[in-house]
């Protein structure tokens, strides 16, 4: 269903603890899908908030020598700071200790007890006061809760149940009728397997002698009510349950994002609760796994708990964000590491990303004086190369992952597109039309495409990196307040103005080097060198005989009957065939465009009847071989010393 309208929330945290990476990521999520959405031209809603009753937030308080009102109050404020930190732009924080909220638990609590569907009866179970619910013997692992790994208590007392069996056939239709209910599937078929056992009433009190922390009962002045069925309605009373314009509005287009722990409450309890209460039932409920570090769960006792604010700080924020994004693929686990995320920053954003956009903005301020350049257009599409048709498939790609909650794959998409940008330059060697001033305008051509291009990407990230995508348009000279981040028509190249004096550019993404990344290349240092001993000494006068230059792969092909070797074309300053026996390790479409090594003043020497003019230069270890090649792109010919 396509509409105007988009909401979405994340789970309310519980004020138990500090908020950590974990907290972190779905909320990023909620943001990222509301920035896309709004890209879509939508009117978007994101819910957060804190749940604050319960016996584990009165526990937290306690240890903390607090009363839970000031307690909650504290916790609270520290995920209500944070969100703007990371850059997340929610619409509204919702508390379930604020009136509003407490009004409407009230009033369904009510309703459903009208209409029959709550009764009161004796129960004894086995209860965790971890996860504050009673646990039937057959989900307990070695009698213990799966989740704390703790016995649970036996527990006898009188309280109100909800007639959640009832329904146990409606979700099941539901869910079946709608294959996107809950997803991914693997989720979906999780709730389905659990509804194939009978499903047992959900125990929605707690008496007053046992917890007073907690929204008294309507209809029972002596019970406060269960944690879980007061939270989970937070989603409706934000909005303004039952009569409000925002609930008229949204509730309809209402989507949930959680993490696999909090599964059954939301993908059971809930929908069989606004069942009960009449109220239509979500659109999606989005499931994502859990983060761990160092494989295990993040822990206190582990002292593994990672905290976004830290990271950020030595980080930077769009690299955080863009890392749980490109990292975490929707709906399994990852794994946290600070090496991936300095790996991800050093390959994908300071040298992809950084890369491009500086050395295109260094050319058009080079040979345009930081203008637009003005294209002929018939030259400008002869020197496309197809890069706008790639444009143009990568916003696709990107859009159907992106709806499909498949973040890492939008990503690949975008940077499938830059790296194609890449190798656009390599190919294209401006530095070389650069020189002849008859090729004035296909540089211009390809220099206009460049900044089309990038353009495109800088939209496409906006999402994941709101303020990298700013810098961008501005060093396109767009100004980013007057941009409507728009995805209509994107991927035409016809977006940026002749003329228009592009500031210089900055580094987007500064690499990182830690002691990590340093102690790394030290190590293929030291192996390299146990390899093979070096050879006699020579001196300089001899050394300097040999000239080597750097070349650009034209073309690379097969040599008939050679399986080993591969013709290639380069130029090196001037053009020049060398044959290389590198047809194992490379496959020829993969080189066109690359730089290397060449020793130039080689005898030429006839090889399977080509005369080759030199030998490309190549680290052989073993059975690999890796070519040799420089650091950023350099003009053919260019002396190595
Ligand atoms: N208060 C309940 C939710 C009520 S919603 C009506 C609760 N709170 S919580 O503080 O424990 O938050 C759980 C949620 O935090 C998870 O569902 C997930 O969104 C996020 N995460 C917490 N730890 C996480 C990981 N290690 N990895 C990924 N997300 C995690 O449950």
């Amino acid at each position: 269903m396509t509409s105007k309208y988009f909401y979405i929330t994340t789970p309310i945290y519980y004020v138990n603890a500090r908020p950590h990476l974990g907290h972190a990521y779905t909320t990023l999520v909620a943001d990222v899908l509301c920035r896309y959405h709004r890209m879509k031209q939508k009117e978007t809603f994101l819910l957060t908030g804190t749940d604050e009753h319960g016996d584990k937030v009165v526990r937290a308080a306690k240890a903390e020598k607090e009363t839970p009102r000031a307690y909650v109050d504290k916790i609270s404020a520290l995920f209500r700071d944070l969100w703007p930190k990371l850059n997340v732009e929610y619409n509204d924080f919702i508390r379930t200790t604020e009136p509003r909220h407490i009004a409407v638990v009230e009033q369904v609590l009510q309703r459903i007890y009208d209409a029959g569907d709550i009764y009161f009866s004796e129960y004894e179970g086995l209860y965790c006061f971890g996860c504050e619910r009673f646990y039937s013997e057959h989900e307990l692992i070695d009698g213990k809760c799966p989740d704390h790994e703790t016995v649970p208590e036996p527990i006898k007392e009188s309280n109100y149940f909800f007639k959640m069996s009832r329904y146990q056939n409606w979700l099941i239709d539901h869910i079946q009728s709608h294959p996107d209910f809950i997803r991914p599937q693997r989720y979906r078929n999780e709730v389905l397997a659990f509804l194939k056992e009978p499903l047992e009433d959900l125990c929605i009190s707690r008496p007053k002698t046992r917890l007073q922390w907690g929204i008294t009962l309507p209809f029972d002045n002596n019970f406060v009510t269960y944690v879980w069925f007061d939270a989970l309605l937070n989603y409706v009373s934000a909005v303004g349950y039952p009569a409000g314009e925002r609930f008229l509005k949204f509730w309809p287009h209402a989507q949930h994002i959680v993490a696999k722990d909090i599964l059954k409450p939301h993908g059971i309890y809930w929908p069989t609760m606004l069942k009960a209460a009449g109220i239509p039932v979500y659109q999606h409920l989005n499931v994502h796994g859990y983060w761990n570090v160092d494989h295990s769960k993040m822990s206190k006792t582990l002292k593994n708990v990672i905290e976004p604010l830290a990271l950020i700080e030595k980080y930077g924020l769009d690299a955080f964000r863009y890392f749980l994004m490109r990292e975490m693929v929707f709906g399994l686990d990852a794994g946290f590491s600070e090496s991936a995320l300095v790996a991800r920053i050093n390959s994908d954003l300071a040298n992809d990303l950084g890369n491009l956009f500086s050395r295109t903005l260094a050319m058009a301020h080079k040979y345009f004086k930081g203008q637009v350049p003005q294209t002929d257009s018939e030259i400008r599409e002869e020197m496309e190369l197809s890069l706008e048709k790639k444009a143009r498939e990568t916003v696709s790609e990107y859009t159907d992952a992106m709806d499909a909650f498949a973040f890492h794959k939008a990503l690949m998409a975008v940077w499938d597109f830059i790296n194609q940008m890449n190798k656009y330059i390599d190919v294209t060697a401006p530095w070389m039309l650069a020189k002849d001033p008859a090729q004035r305008d296909t540089l211009a051509a390809v220099i206009s495409n460049l900044l089309e291009g990038l353009h495109v990407v800088s939209h496409l990230i906006y999402p994941v990196m709101p303020g990298c995508a700013r810098t961008m348009q501005r060093h396109l000279g767009i100004d980013p307040d007057a941009c409507s981040f728009d995805l209509h028509g994107l991927g035409a190249f016809d977006r940026l103005r002749d003329g228009v004096h592009l500031p210089k550019a900055v580094a987007l993404f500064p690499r990182v080097d830690t002691v990590e990344t340093q102690a790394e290349s030290a190590d293929k240092v030291h192996a390299a060198e146990a390899v093979s001993p070096v050879k006699p000494e020579i001196d300089m006068e001899t050394f300097r005989k040999l000239d080597l230059r750097v070349a650009t792969v034209l073309k690379a092909e097969p040599l008939p009957r050679a399986k080993k070797l591969l013709l290639l074309t380069l130029d090196v300053g001037e053009p020049r065939t060398v044959v290389a026996g590198i047809a194992q390790h490379y496959p020829p479409e993969e080189l066109a465009g690359k730089q290397v090594v060449v020793a130039a003043n080689l005898k030429p020497a006839k090889i399977m009847g080509v005369l080759s003019q030199g030998m490309i230069l190549a680290a052989v270890d073993g059975k690999d071989v890796v070519l040799l090649t420089v650091e950023k792109p350099v003009k053919p010919g260019t002396s190595v010393s």
